[in-house]
């Protein structure tokens, strides 16, 4: 795993070319490390994910360690890898995966994890697990239909298909789609422009798009009205709105 910082923007890069960057124990273990090391970060304002390698994002679960797992251990291992995965979604900050090549099985789902997907024209995604006789373990069922609705999402997993990126561009389980050396200048530079957001409103974004996904209409809207409320408080607001009415660029501070 290898992990960089410049400018507000932590880079991860999931660093096991050899074996397409399939996640082993060890590399989710150290991935749940810097996850905890980048929210903690104060000068981190932007999370990139993406793999070493031309090749691969990440392959998957690594099918070695699967293949040891029984009907006692299987569980844990799912929830092991769910944990880091949703540490990641509620990491605070925008995480957003640089899907450089194959995203499969846990790499499609912790790609599914981060808030936003950039994906190079030669990217492929999907969720093979069934043919491996399980099903997607890293929050794969779950997160997908929220993404491209029930009925996509059941046939996507059934179905077990390598999905182009052009394809994953038209179903929305990606965000943008580029040419294999534009990704990681174009990932960089919506990075830096979320790095320049004021950081309070970027959190609540998060806050409550995340939080209103899963709960009432109105609970939603409640979340919303508080988190506003709360903007409101902040120097930085004082100043957009101020510099909005002095005709001058607005200059925050994150406070
Ligand atoms: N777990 C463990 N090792 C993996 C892996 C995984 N998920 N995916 C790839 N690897 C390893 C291969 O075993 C191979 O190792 P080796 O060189 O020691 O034999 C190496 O990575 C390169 O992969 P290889 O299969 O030779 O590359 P390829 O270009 O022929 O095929 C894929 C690429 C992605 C199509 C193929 O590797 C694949 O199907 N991987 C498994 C995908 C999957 O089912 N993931 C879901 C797991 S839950």
């Amino acid at each position: 795993m290898i992990l960089s910082k410049d400018a507000g923007v932590a880079t991860i890069t999931l660093n096991r070319p050899d074996k397409l960057n399939a996640l082993n124990r060890q590399l989710l273990d150290e991935l749940g490390q810097i996850v905890d090391d980048v929210k903690t970060d104060d000068d981190v304002r932007c999370v990139i994910i993406t793999g070493s390698g031309a090749k691969a994002f990440a392959a998957g679960a690594d099918i070695a360690e699967l293949h040891q797992q029984t009907h006692e251990t299987g569980t844990d291992f799912a929830l092991h890898g769910q944990r880091v995965f949703t540490a990641i979604e509620r990491l605070g900050k925008p995480v957003i995966a640089a899907v450089n090549g194959f995203a499969l099985g846990g790499g499609c789902e912790l790609a599914l994890a981060c808030h936003l997907r950039f994906a190079s024209s030669k990217a492929k995604l999907g969720l093979p697990e069934i043919t491996l006789g399980i099903l997607p373990g890293y929050g794969g069922t779950q997160r997908l239909p929220r993404l491209v609705g029930t009925a996509k999402a059941i046939e996507i997993i059934l179905r077990a298909d390598m999905i182009e990126a052009q394809t994953a561009l038209q179903l929305g389980l990606v965000n943008v789609v580029v040419e294999p050396e534009q990704l990681l200048p174009s990932v960089s530079e919506f990075a830096a422009m979320v790095a320049a957001r004021p950081v309070h409103s970027v959190n609540a974004v998060l806050q409550t798009v995340l939080g209103g996904a899963d709960t009432s209409l109105d609970e939603g809207l409640a979340l919303e009205a508080r988190a506003f409320g709360k903007l409101c408080g902040t120097n930085d607001f004082s100043e957009g709105t101020l510099a909005f009415l002095e005709k001058r660029p607005a200059v925050f501070t994150g406070s």
